[in-house]
């Protein structure tokens, strides 16, 4: 979604924030922009404002190369208030064209304050932003004082913001503020960084502070004072960015998605390593914290996130009731923060987030906890905001996904939801023997996987390709499966809606007759995804069923299963697992069918039209 950088330094300040702004691509916006502060002849400073619809290079083609300046502040949006055109494209000028803000996050109050703003101050808008009226109040309370204008113009906005102020008058300086979008300083040699997400500053330092709630920061090219919005001072101890494991580039992969889809034997290695416990049948989840008299304890277990995230969940619940016998379920978060959740303090929440950064996420994780509740934490992004709002849990170790559509992120989370159910089953239901066999069964998973990739997803004929014919023609697809397939079958219809765009459902096989069936035509493609479990011989029913109305099936089976694949037009077979881990192997043809489909569909895969990888509005 929406990101910020901002440089103060010795060094000429444009390419550094374009840099930046690059390695903010990924997380999905649609128009860029900046705002430097450059000498005029003069002597004094004005504002350089360039702004621009579409990517981040049209931005760096708009930009002269050699644009002076030694301090400004970039963006990238990602529309909420407001048409994507360059006038709502941030930064935001004040009247007089002095003071330049870029904004994250929703001003709530923002009608009311521009009415006010027109009628009282005579301010002209040009945009339709929430956000311009920032620029504007920032304007009225400046008397020569920046840090006391912005913390005077954000006491009386609600909302959320990650927001960056320039000052033509203070060539050395942003002004930065946080509450509920994330801001992070980088301290260099004789100059500071800012930006929305670390990853932004991994080029340049590793020396970082992440801002908290409702906190604002002074930036210099010597460092930085942060206090609170109230005026009380704050220190914090300065964080070391950890290395990210794996590379952030695409090397030989035309697109991130395709590499990120084949990293997955390694990402999958990285999340298990040393978790798998096979001398006791059972796992260590070391950031969990928890006692087995602990684990014995907890009577219920809720599973909170949104997207890809909710489907790892689903899958991370029935994990959970099957090995641990804990009572567990998966909740859309934006679902669960709304519905006043009845929450008992023996209850534990797990909440799932590749970013760490999902607003909706993050308001249901500040909901259980208000009701008392114990909320762990199952994050890709060390550091982000919802690792630290849990203060314990597990990282997934994906290592950076830049596509937008989760890939990697998926079978990590999986993974990482089924050795925490491994690990509470020791402590509860299961027998060492059944714990050695699950343990050993996942520890396989890599190498399995890694098999079927070389076989499969490079190949130019066999029954992928013969799948994405199917699909890139079809007006409608829908994907069936139960139990851990059924939440496999709503992120293969995620991944194709994300990527390709082309209209999908995805439903549980048996619920089916009760309505969707009478979607199905004769071209319909139907994706059913049945592992050899002990669901597969209802599944088949209902893959009868769709066959009897002329539907084109496309299955998704265990390796040998002959039976199973002759129902299908298109049988794609994957290695053979226990019922709870098929789902690290029976995406895999999905997302690749994603990845094709729009690829034949000329889509811009790791950049999909309207999504955006961190969601950090609600
Ligand atoms: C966005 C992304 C999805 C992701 C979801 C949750 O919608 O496009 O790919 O699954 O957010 O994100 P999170 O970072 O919390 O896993």
């Amino acid at each position: 979604m929406c990101g910020i950088v901002g440089y103060v330094g010795e060094k000429r300040a444009a390419p550094l924030l374009l840099d930046g702004l690059r390695r903010l691509e990924y997380r999905g916006y649609d128009s860029a922009g900046l705002a430097m502060i450059t000498p005029t002849e003069g002597g004094g400073y004005e504002l350089n404002v360039i702004r621009r619809v579409g990517f981040v290079a049209e931005l760096v083609k708009a930009v002269p190369e050699n644009l002076a300046g030694r301090a400004g502040v970039g963006h990238t949006r990602w529309a909420t208030h407001g048409a994507v055109t360059e006038a709502n494209a941030h930064p935001h000028v004040d009247s007089t064209g002095r003071i330049a803000v870029i904004h994250n996050g929703i001003i709530e109050n923002f009608a009311s304050l521009r009415a006010h703003l027109e009628e009282e101050e005579g301010v002209k808008f040009r945009s339709e932003t929430d956000s311009e009226v920032l620029a504007h109040l920032v304007r009225k309370f400046y008397t020569g004082d920046p840090l006391e204008a912005v913390r005077s113009a954000l006491a009386v906005v609600t909302g959320t913001w990650g927001v960056a102020v320039v000052f033509a008058d203070h060539a050395d300086l942003i002004i930065a503020s946080r509450n509920g979008s994330p801001l992070v300083v980088g301290k260099g040699d004789g100059e500071t960084f800012l930006a929305s997400d670390p990853h932004a500053l991994a080029n340049y330092t590793r020396s970082i502070v992440y801002l908290e709630d409702r906190e604002i920061v002074k930036i210099t090219r010597e460092g930085w004072e942060i206090s609170r919005l109230d005026g009380r001072p704050v220190s914090h101890a300065i964080e070391e960015l950890g290395i990210e494991l794996g590379s952030s580039e695409k090397g030989s992969f035309p697109h991130f998605m395709l590499k990120e889809i084949h990293e997955q034997p390694e990402s999958l290695s990285r999340c298990l390593l040393g978790r798998v416990v096979p001398e006791t049948g059972g796992a260590k989840l070391g950031g969990f914290d928890l006692t087995p008299r602990e684990i014995v304890a907890i009577r219920r277990l809720g599973i909170l996130g949104c997207g890809t995230s909710f489907h790892a969940g689903l899958v991370g619940a029935t994990a959970m009731e099957q090995l641990a016998r804990l009572p567990a379920f998966a909740e859309i978060a934006s679902e669960f923060r709304y519905r006043n959740p009845v929450i008992s303090a023996d209850d534990l929440f797990l909440a799932v987030s590749q970013s760490g950064e999902t607003a909706d996420t993050l308001g249901a994780i500040q909901e259980a906890q208000t009701k008392g509740g114990r909320v762990m934490g199952v994050v890709n992004v060390v550091g982000s905001t919802i690792a630290r709002t849990c203060g314990r849990g597990v990282y997934v170790h994906s290592g950076p996904e830049i596509a937008v559509a989760s890939t990697k992120a998926f079978t990590s989370q999986v993974a990482a939801l089924l050795v925490a159910s491994l690990m509470f089953g020791r402590s509860r239901m299961l027998g060492p023997g059944e714990g050695r066999a699950f343990g050993a069964d996942l520890l396989a998973v890599p190498g399995r996987m890694a098999s079927w990739l070389d076989a499969n997803a490079t190949s130019h004929t066999g029954p992928i390709v013969d799948a994405v014919e199917l699909l890139v023609n079809a007006r409608f697809v829908f994907f069936l499966g139960r139990g851990v397939s059924a939440a496999v079958a709503m992120e293969g219809a995620l991944k194709l809606k994300e990527v390709a765009y082309i209209p999908c459902m995805s439903y549980p096989a048996a619920e089916m007759k009760h309505g969707p069936i009478a979607l199905i035509d004769k071209q319909t493609p139907v994706v059913a995804i049945v592992p050899d479990d002990q669901m597969r011989d209802k599944t088949l029913s209902n893959v009868q069923e769709v066959r009897a109305r002329g539907a084109r099936v496309i299955l998704i089976h265990t390796e040998g299963d002959t039976e199973a694949a002759q129902l299908a037009e298109v049988a794609i077979a994957v290695p053979r697992a226990s019922a709870l881990i098929t789902p690290l192997l029976s995406v895999l043809p999905l997302q690749l069918f994603a990845y094709r489909a729009g690829l034949a569909l000329g889509r811009d895969i790791d950049r999909p039209r309207n999504l955006a990888k961190s969601v950090t509005v609600e």
